[in-house]
């Protein structure tokens, strides 16, 4: 299967199945150096894992992890570093009912036909277990961007259609509750609305905002690898992902080109800013030294407690049961995952931009 690599200098492959033995990283290219911090490694992987709340799924997976190759003495030796995640809480039989049918807007129908072969148990390749790899080598990525100043914050901003306008990136608060909502008061909203869904067998979607702090200007390769199109795709390549947009996003089309424009001012140090934001950060593919800032909109995820009409195999008819345990809504574990997505972009175009001039 092609596709699991991701980066051009900053390069990570991710490998593991979802009930197979384990999961892992492998990342090339990682300047030689570096402190490596396992304890922020750990940290990312606890706000991902399942299990960690009443409004999660409580699958308890084991996310000890152990780093086989690529350091020495606790820094990075800029040679390959592999990490590898063990898997322990697979009940495979929660499966076998999905073995021969295709479960409604899963990854089951795509992935058998592509293949002609399908690893069922917990969705294989396609589960969103694969997703802990990436949290993994996004915290190693954070850790070059801090050593830059560089700071990434993500945050629930929509549940359904309970809406935070807060722009704060307060770690105390958004970690403060278990959505992960940059708004206290907003959050007990979307954790009650999440459990009730939960309570009638239902998944719902979400949005999950990011602001990347003091980006230098310059990242970014245009024509094909601007930075907010390796961002866009970077977000869509998330399990569950529908929607990227980033700065004014969609609104920009209701827009004329005078409330647009982002005005440039000089500051009293003498750089140079804009008095708006609506580019996001991001002009002519190139970040412009302001805040980078995106949504990704997630899906009401597909397992749900409720008979559903699908076809097996063979094409028969036949009907799909949610079993096993299951994400009532997905963004509260999806934090992470865009700050570790946001993060290989950006220490990717970092490396990258320092070979563009003389
Ligand atoms: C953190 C996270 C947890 C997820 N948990 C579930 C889940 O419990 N049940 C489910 O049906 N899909 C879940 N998904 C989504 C599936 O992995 C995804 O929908 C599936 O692979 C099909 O891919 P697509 O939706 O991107 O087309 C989750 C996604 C993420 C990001």
């Amino acid at each position: 299967m092609a596709g699991s690599q991701f980066g051009k200098i900053f390069k990570i492959s991710t490998f593991g199945e979802s009930h197979g033995a384990g999961i892992g990283v492998v990342i090339d290219g990682c300047p030689a150096g570096i402190d490596i911090d396992t304890l922020l490694i750990e940290k990312d992987l606890q706000r991902r894992k399942p299990g960690q709340s009443k409004i999660v799924t409580q699958r308890k997976e084991d996310e000890s992890f152990e780093i086989l190759s690529g350091t020495f003495d606790g820094k990075s030796t800029g040679t390959p570093i592999a990490l590898f995640i063990r898997n322990q809480d697979q009940r495979s039989k929660d499966y076998s009912h999905i073995a021969d049918k295709f479960r409604p807007s899963h990854a089951d129908f795509t992935y058998e036909k592509k293949y002609g072969i399908r690893d069922y148990k917990g969705g294989g390749r396609s589960s969103a277990r694969e997703t802990a790899a990436r949290v993994a080598a996004g915290a190693i990525a954070k850790m070059i961007l801090s050593h830059y100043g560089m700071a990434i914050t993500a945050y629930v901003s929509q549940v359904g259609d309970i809406v935070s306008t807060s722009t704060s990136t307060d770690e105390g608060i958004i970690e403060s509750n278990i959505v992960r909502c940059n708004d206290v008061s907003i959050a007990e909203k979307m954790i009650s609305k999440i459990q009730e869904i939960r309570k009638q067998g239902d998944t719902i979607g979400g949005v999950v905002s990011c602001i990347i702090q003091h980006t230098p200007v310059g990242l970014g390769e245009p024509v094909f690898d601007k930075l907010h199109a390796d961002l866009g795709k970077a977000m869509l390549s998330i399990n569950a992902v529908k929607g990227f947009e980033y700065g004014s996003g969609f609104k920009a089309a209701t827009m004329l080109g005078s409330e647009h424009n982002d005005a440039f001012q000089k500051g009293e140090d003498g750089s140079i800013s804009t008095t708006t934001n609506f580019s996001g950060g991001v002009q002519g593919g190139i970040s412009n030294g302001m805040d980078i800032n995106f949504r990704v909109a997630f899906k009401p995820v597909a397992t749900i407690v409720a008979n559903q009409k699908s076809v097996d195999k063979e094409g028969n008819e036949t009907t799909v049961t949610g079993k096993g345990r299951h994400d009532p809504c997905v963004v509260p574990r999806a934090v992470p995952i865009v700050e570790a997505m946001a993060a290989l972009v950006l220490v990717d175009h970092l490396l990258r931009n320092r070979s563009v001039r003389l």
